[in-house]
């Protein structure tokens, strides 16, 4: 029997038992049986918790990109690697097949070997949704370059920080990028970040949008001419197993985002498994996940995962509202798209919408469809079931985070029964614990607590770029000898899971991680501002929206306060990005503090989700007076 893709719900527990009883002789058959080496381990697993060291494959040689392109060269130089779908659908979509992209990547890596990349320097993507962005981050694992991609809605001030953080030699981006109607001066956002980032040698220009930008002198190449002059080959790197393939920024609850550090063996062997199983991808089908490349789904579910399986992957550079709410499903029809995976507030967003704009189109391609990065509510899940899937096509709740690499818990389709808002069960080798808060394991089903794992899987991050003591104190010191994950789960009578959210000040809006902390910090850097405190309430498209609570140096008039709010958001627009502006921002006098002068964040999310009745104990307060001031006036 073949491991490698389970097929019954059975054979599911058969390899899960097999899985956790000697995940090294698991993880080596598989990693053995299904992928390339230049050479084999000398041990599968070594691991610590407590320094914490994590290896896996140690000794083994690879290039990750042999393994999502060269190996499909002999069967599928023809077959198609990436459907480009335009942002404009008048523009035409791009077939990009094995054999090209193969060339594109090699092309690529000789440009970035040209301009002085060599093996272990850090590269910033800061790029659309445009292939080039999959040639660059191929072409760095090529070379052993380590690319930090950043999303292209982040501002300059954030891009420098993540740019400055990994010491990145080289920027990659384009003069712009269109998003719906909108045309955004990507060149001229790099320009004002890199006046601040002194190791930046190079910056490689995409043309997109034929926009104009200014050329530094030394600096800036257009992309293209280098492309088209460098040669078609290029040997890969070889890696060890242990190399970091990319660095990846996620924002923590406190301080400056953190650099997620993913090593090339394990991430591709575990991002390969876990997208044969959880989307059933067979030969043939065609796969689509709507995530930007500049999030962890996007590394391992548009880019690793399916090039390592051979298969076919749109990558869609437009919004689900452009030109109208029905675009989503044009794509789907248009690419006769097999299995398709989004975010439950782009769900609910089209939920919103007439169904008119569902209806128009055949969707009877779909055979998968997934949902990540924030719970499902009940009503989005029925109707994606309902309207989208038919009844027909399995909902695969996939739970995981850009520290886990790959998905999970999850259901796998057509073989784990799924419930509305359960993740269900632990995808193979992964072996979760509910923890309490004094530390003890909760056993037993119909239980909830913090959700930890206590053994290490192949895609685990191995540290945070330039901090591993902020890796081991924010992932292994809350819980001994396992990996805390900052989630609350429960587990229900059948052992599967439900994520209940965030048990930290990291809010998910829109599907994005926000921490509190830097948002908090652009406010405070308004002169106006004296103080701030955000936390998050629910919202029904957005799932989370942010409520900030501010308090000004001085009390003016709301004329002014009007201003002022466009100002505070304006400042985090260009802090963060228009993904962290406030919802609600209501001027107080004071914040709810403890005696030892901790914000009481609790207090605040109950009066922003206007679940004032019952406080909870408030005996620790120190100015019980602003609470009810707060209150009084809420937003
Ligand atoms: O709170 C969980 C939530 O998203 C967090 C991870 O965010 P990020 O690192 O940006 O990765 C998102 C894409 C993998 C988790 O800690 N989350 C992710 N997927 C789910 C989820 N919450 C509930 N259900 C999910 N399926």
């Amino acid at each position: 029997m073949s491991n490698y893709h389970i097929k019954h719900l059975e054979e599911y527990f058969q390899v899960y038992r097999k899985s956790v009883q000697n995940p090294e002789a698991f993880w080596e058959e598989i990693a053995e049986e299904h992928f390339v080496w230049r050479s084999k381990w000398d041990r599968v697993l070594s691991w610590d918790f407590t320094k914490p060291e994590i290896k896996w494959f140690e000794g083994a040689e690879l290039n990750i990109t042999e393994n999502c392109l060269d190996r499909h060269l002999p069967t599928k130089r023809n077959t198609t690697a990436i459907i480009f779908e335009p942002n404009d659908p008048k523009e035409e979509a791009q077939h990009i097949t094995y054999g090209q992209l193969h060339e594109s990547v090699c092309r690529m890596a000789n440009v970035l070997k040209d301009n002085g990349i060599k093996k272990g320097d850090r590269v910033c993507v800061y790029l659309p949704m445009i292939p080039e962005l999959a040639y660059t981050v191929l072409a760095c694992a090529r070379v052993g370059a380590i690319h930090s991609v950043v999303f292209a809605g982040f501002s300059s001030n954030a891009l420098a920080t993540r740019i400055n953080d990994c010491d990145c030699k080289m920027v990659i981006t384009s003069d712009g990028s269109y998003r719906g109607n909108k045309t955004i001066d990507l060149k001229g956002i790099v320009d004002v970040a890199l006046e601040d980032c002194p190791g930046v040698e190079k910056v490689l220009v995409a043309q997109r949008t034929g926009g104009k930008v200014k050329m530094k002198k030394n600096r800036d190449l257009w992309l293209k001419p280098l492309l088209d002059n460098a040669y078609a080959d290029s040997d890969a790197e070889r890696m060890k197993a242990e190399d970091p393939l990319f660095v990846l920024y996620t924002s923590g609850s406190t301080g400056k985002p953190k650099g997620m550090v993913h090593t090339c063996g394990g991430y591709m062997v575990y991002t390969a498994y876990t997208f044969k199983n959880i989307f059933q991808y067979r030969d043939g089908d065609v796969y689509w996940c709507t995530a930007d490349i500049g999030w962890i789904t996007g590394h391992s579910y548009i880019i690793y995962g399916p090039l390592a399986n051979g298969a076919t992957t749109v990558m869609f550079e437009g919004v689900p509202s452009y030109p109208d709410y029905g675009r989503f499903w044009e794509v789907v029809e248009k690419h006769k798209v097999n299995q398709f995976y989004t975010a439950p507030t782009a769900i609910r967003a089209l939920a919103k919408e007439n169904l008119e704009h569902v209806e128009k189109y055949d969707l009877s391609s779909l055979k998968v469809l997934g949902s990540v990065g924030e719970p499902i509510n009940e009503e989005a899940w029925h109707w994606y079931n309902n309207n989208i899937g038919r009844g027909k096509s399995p909902i695969v709740d996939t739970w995981w985070q850009t520290e886990t690499g790959g998905i999970m818990i999850s259901p796998i389709p057509y073989v784990t029964p799924t419930t509305p808002t359960y993740a269900t069960l632990p995808f193979i080798g992964i072996q979760p614990a509910l923890m309490d808060e004094e530390g003890h394991e909760i056993m037993g089903i119909q239980v909830d607590g913090r959700l930890c794992i206590k053994f290490p899987w192949p895609s685990i991050a191995r540290t945070i770029w330039g901090d591993h003591d902020r890796y081991r104190d924010t992932y292994f010191t809350a819980y001994k000898n396992k990996y805390f994950t900052g989630d609350g789960a429960l587990r229900d009578e059948v052992g599967y899971y439900r994520i209940t959210g965030r048990v930290d000040d990291v809010i998910i809006v829109s599907g994005h991680n926000l921490g509190t902390a830097p948002i908090e910090d652009a406010i405070n850097e308004h002169p106006a501002v004296a103080e701030s405190a955000i936390v998050g309430f629910p919202h029904d498209i957005k799932g989370n929206a942010l409520y900030g609570f501010v308090i000004l140096k001085e009390i003016g008039e709301a004329r002014v306060k009007d201003n002022l709010r466009k100002e505070i958001n304006q400042q985090i627009t260009e802090h963060i990005g228009p993904i962290a502006k406030l919802d609600k921002i209501q001027f107080v006098s004071g914040l709810p503090k403890t005696r030892s002068g901790k914000i009481m964040r609790r207090i605040l999310r109950k009066i922003a989700s206007k679940d004032t009745e019952n406080l909870g104990d408030i005996s620790t307060l120190l100015n019980p007076e602003v609470v009810k001031e707060v209150m009084d006036n809420a937003l």
